[in-house]
């Protein structure tokens, strides 16, 4: 068993984490400062969203220099303290690294931009326009036409992301060089891995065929999600450099079938130490579409979470588990309830989430249940993504309120607010104006919730030392218990000698079940746990982690 594989993830998204120079963006000597912090909770890896220098059109995953930080965080001196100092506290650090697309004011593509005989012109990916219109009809995951045209060239670029994210073209060995060159220079630094963004999307179908839009689902991405040479571009990034460094590496897999997340994570393909993958966080895309009001069942959710445990588990795959990150909505606010039941329900999640097999992640704020931002007004909103969203709603002539409802539960902006660290108006994140205003003042911080009786950063501790105590937690196989339950999710893991039960009740009522004899409570989210005859009655948004004697 590897380290990573009973280790705790915590994922930092630094604008919004701690800011240290009053500017109201978070920085490096901020994350440093609160080192300890994350010591206490126990945590083993730290994955940083992307901090090189970028004019943060998509906050950093639009980079313009892979070689430096962006001055905004700090500088690299600050880089490596932080590295040092993670170090001594036992903590890994995982960068994170967008090899599918630049910034346009990256040097490579302001070079492309030149000429068609500048070398640097195919490292990115170039058409030209079929009569008078865009090469094909695949959409940006932005919004509107994934092609943009440059007249000074008659010829369109390809951006997947945003219109200032051109896509790279990895078929051409060159640009596959450069990036192995700088994979290796941030490797030398000491670094413990790297989390892969969009890595499936890097090797796109050579002819670009038009989609068919027979379902949202078949914009493009048919041909160029886990694409024809992918597999072996992260073999030859592994044999270069995830192999000889020991590294741990997380693939950002989205739209990926368990078939092809094996493959990325099988580790006798030498490809990825794990695969992070989005199909149980699309469960309330309304007809596969993001941008409406979903609702979910629980039973569409527990079935895709028990699919992705066994067959990856009988394939030799290994999961990142997940609820939330910097591009998800808060879990609590859409999945269970943020009021009422708000520790509770922050606990359940966590449990859920820490029983199944998998390296577990904590996006910054979970451990204190955070929740969503509910902004009420689009010039509250700064990401691109959902700025396009919301006007693609208006221009279809959705009512405003309704678009605005939609994005307080859909927008990945709602998990962007800064860390709550205090009571104070800005939460101790910083003294200056944050970049992103919380509308609401929320009770909840670090310091208020660690005064807690019970609180939910503990619950956390517990599980995450569980994690690294508990064999079966990492090695034992998955069963779901009564898969039809639409109210409460159970499984356990077990092996030959022993069982640990998982129960999570997802409703604001109580719910009474079977339950065998011969289990101990490990760890529950209320005080002590209803057991009669045997049934066990869960309590609203009651969740219990058993052993067997
Ligand atoms: C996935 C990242 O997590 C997201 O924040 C970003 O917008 C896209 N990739 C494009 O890099």
């Amino acid at each position: 068993m590897k380290d990573w594989q009973k280790e705790t993830v915590y994922q930092i998204y630094p604008r919004s984490f701690q800011d240290s120079n009053g500017d109201g963006i978070g920085d490096i000597n901020g994350i440093i400062s609160r080192l300890d912090y994350l010591q206490k909770l126990g945590i083993g890896l730290i994955w940083l969203t992307p901090m090189y220098r970028s004019p943060g059109n998509d906050n950093g995953y639009d980079i313009a220099d892979y070689y430096q930080i962006d001055p905004v965080f700090g500088t690299m001196d600050d880089f490596e303290e932080l590295l040092a100092e993670a170090h001594k506290r036992d903590i890994k650090i995982i960068m994170d690294m967008v090899l599918n697309h630049t910034s346009d004011k990256n040097h490579w593509f302001q070079e492309a931009l030149k000429s068609k005989d500048n070398p640097y012109h195919d490292f990115y990916i170039w058409r030209d326009p079929v009569d008078g219109h865009e090469p094909n009809n695949w959409v940006s995951k932005f919004s509107g036409s994934a092609w943009k045209y440059v007249p000074s060239l008659n010829q369109y670029y390809l951006h997947l992301y945003d219109v200032t994210m051109p896509d790279l073209n990895w078929r051409n060995e060159k640009l596959r060089d450069k990036i192995f060159q700088m994979l290796k220079y941030w490797a030398n630094k000491g670094i413990d891995g790297f989390r892969l963004d969009v890595i499936n999307n890097i090797s796109k179908d050579k002819n670009l065929p038009n989609d068919t839009f027979k379902t949202p689902l078949d914009d493009g991405r048919n041909f160029y999600t886990n694409g024809p040479h992918v597999h072996e571009y992260i073999h030859e990034m592994y044999e270069k450099i995830f192999g000889p460094n020991h590294f741990v590496t997380v693939g950002e897999l989205s739209s990926t079938p368990i078939s092809e997340a094996v493959k990325y994570t099988n580790p006798k393909r030498q490809e990825l130490s794990m695969a992070f993958t989005f199909h149980h966080v699309k469960v309330d895309y309304t007809g596969g579409n993001k941008w409406t009001l979903g609702h979910y069942k629980l039973t569409d959710l527990t079935k895709i979470l028990s699919d992705w445990q066994v067959k990856m588990n009988r394939q030799g795959g290994w999961n990142a588990l997940f609820w939330n990150n910097h591009d998800q909505p808060r879990a609590i606010s859409r999945f269970t309830d943020d009021g009422k039941y708000r520790d509770q329900s922050a606990k359940l999640l966590a449990m859920v989430e820490f029983g199944l097999q998998g390296t577990p992640y904590i996006y910054q704020g979970d451990e204190i249940a955070m929740k969503n931002a509910y902004f009420t007004d689009i010039n509250q909103y700064q990401d691109h993504e959902s700025i396009n969203a919301y006007n693609e709603l208006i221009n279809r002539g959705v009512d405003k309120r309704l678009a605005i409802e939609i994005l307080q539960q859909k927008s990945r902006e709602n998990s962007r607010l800064p860390m709550q660290w205090n009571d104070s108006k800005y939460y101790g994140f910083t003294t200056g104006q944050p970049w992103l205003k919380p509308e609401h003042h929320d009770d909840y911080s670090v310091e208020k919730v660690l005064k807690m009786k019970n609180n939910v950063f503990n619950f956390y501790r517990a599980l995450i030392f569980l994690r690294k105590n508990k064999v079966l937690l990492t090695d034992g196989a998955y069963r779901q218990l009564n898969p039809e339950d639409n109210c409460v999710y159970s499984y356990e893991r077990y092996d030959d000698k022993g069982k640990i039960l998982v129960m999570a009740n997802f409703t604001n009522e109580n719910q009474t079940r079977k339950l065998e004899n011969g289990f101990d409570l490990l760890l529950g989210n209320y005080e002590g746990i209803k057991v009669s005859d045997g049934t066990v009655t869960l309590r609203p948004y009651e969740s219990i982690m058993l052993k067997n004697k």
